[in-house]
């Protein structure tokens, strides 16, 4: 896998699972926070339709 350090590496997410990205994002995922206090439900879309292509 392809990682620049202990991030998880986005490029090897699924494509077609915005709802998990989601989930995982706002409201965080293993060892990563969640982000939904920061990011707007807008923002998070706008992010993974940017991670996707
Ligand atoms: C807004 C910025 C970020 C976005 C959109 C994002 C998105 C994601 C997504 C979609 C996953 C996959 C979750 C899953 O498997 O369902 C993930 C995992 C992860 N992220 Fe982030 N992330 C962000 C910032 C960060 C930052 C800043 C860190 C480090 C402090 C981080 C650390 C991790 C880790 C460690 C995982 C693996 C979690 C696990 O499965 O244990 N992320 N991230």
């Amino acid at each position: 896998m392809k990682t620049s350090g202990t991030t998880y590496d986005l490029r090897l997410f699924p494509k077609n699972d915005r709802v998990r990205f989601n989930d995982s994002v706002i409201n965080g995922k293993g060892s990563m926070p969640a982000w939904g206090n920061k990011l707007t439900v807008e923002e998070v879309n706008n992010i993974y339709e940017y991670v996707i292509h």
